[in-house]
């Protein structure tokens, strides 16, 4: 069976996507910044002997190359990077810190390290590990609010980390093309998780209707396709 490596695995959309993919009966490297207190995630590893899981931040760059040397002969058919914050929390406390006028540029720091490096950083060190694999994909949780073309929202931190996440990954793809590397972003769609507002929280879909619809648009990605940024039910998103 393949094997995926899932940053960011023990909440929210990643720990739906391990899930999933376990269920399906795929090898799992779920990472995660604190596996002792990862209670569902570790509950999982305990019903999947194919899953495993790992200690990684990834704004932590050796650590991501301890990984990487750790995993060192292994293939990695798809490498997700879906770990990403979009700011501090509580969310609704904390907006007006990356908002014009009002920004706190640690905010951004923090952001950008975490939602444009690390996946960057990821995408080098388990470059190879991913060229020798069958499936060959590098997928990157972005954001529709990352789209200059289509939404507008004040918070200049986490979207400008998604429009940067955007160009990287297009630059990439083209580079690892010759690998023939598949590279795409894609935008779960407003989903239930700590990311989202107690105000708005009757918008949001659930993470299994999200992540069923992201899994059927990776397995049938392309080379063709390589560079693109797609929504969870399939539509394409302008830049
Ligand atoms: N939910 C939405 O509506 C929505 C919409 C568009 C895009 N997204 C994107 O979807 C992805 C997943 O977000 P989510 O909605 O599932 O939010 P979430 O429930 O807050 O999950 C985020 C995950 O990322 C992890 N993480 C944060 N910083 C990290 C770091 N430095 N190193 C390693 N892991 C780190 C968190 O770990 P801890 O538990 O340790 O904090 C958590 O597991 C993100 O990239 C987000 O930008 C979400």
């Amino acid at each position: 069976m393949p094997t995926i490596l899932i940053t960011g695995a023990n909440q929210g959309i990643g720990l739906e996507f391990t899930r999933q993919y376990s269920a399906a009966g795929w090898s799992v490297v779920a990472c995660c910044r604190t596996p002792d207190t990862a209670d569902a995630l570790q509950a999982l590893a305990g019903d999947h002997a194919r899953l495993t899981v790992e200690r990684l931040d990834v704004k932590d760059h050796d650590a991501i190359d301890d990984l990487a040397d750790r995993y060192s002969g292994q293939t990695i058919d798809i490498l997700l990077n879906n770990a990403g914050i979009v700011g501090p929390y509580p969310l609704d406390d904390h907006l007006e810190r990356q908002h014009f006028g009002t920004m706190d540029y640690a905010v951004w720091d923090d952001v950008l390290h975490t939602n444009t490096f690390g996946p960057l950083k990821m995408t080098e060190a388990f470059v190879n590990h991913v060229a020798a694999s069958e499936q060959k994909k590098i997928i990157s949780i972005s954001s529709s609010v990352g789209s200059i073309s289509e939404v507008t929202i004040p918070g200049i931190a986490y979207a400008s980390s998604k429009t940067a996440l955007n160009r990287v990954m297009t630059i990439v793809a083209r580079e690892l093309k010759e690998k023939s590397i598949i590279v795409a972003m894609l935008c779960p769609g407003y989903t239930r998780t700590r990311m989202v507002s107690e105000n708005s929280l009757q918008y949001a879909i659930e993470p299994d209707t999200s992540v069923t619809g992201m899994r059927k648009i990776i397995s049938s990605l392309t080379l063709a396709n390589s560079g693109s940024f797609t929504r969870y039910n399939g539509d394409t998103i302008g830049w």
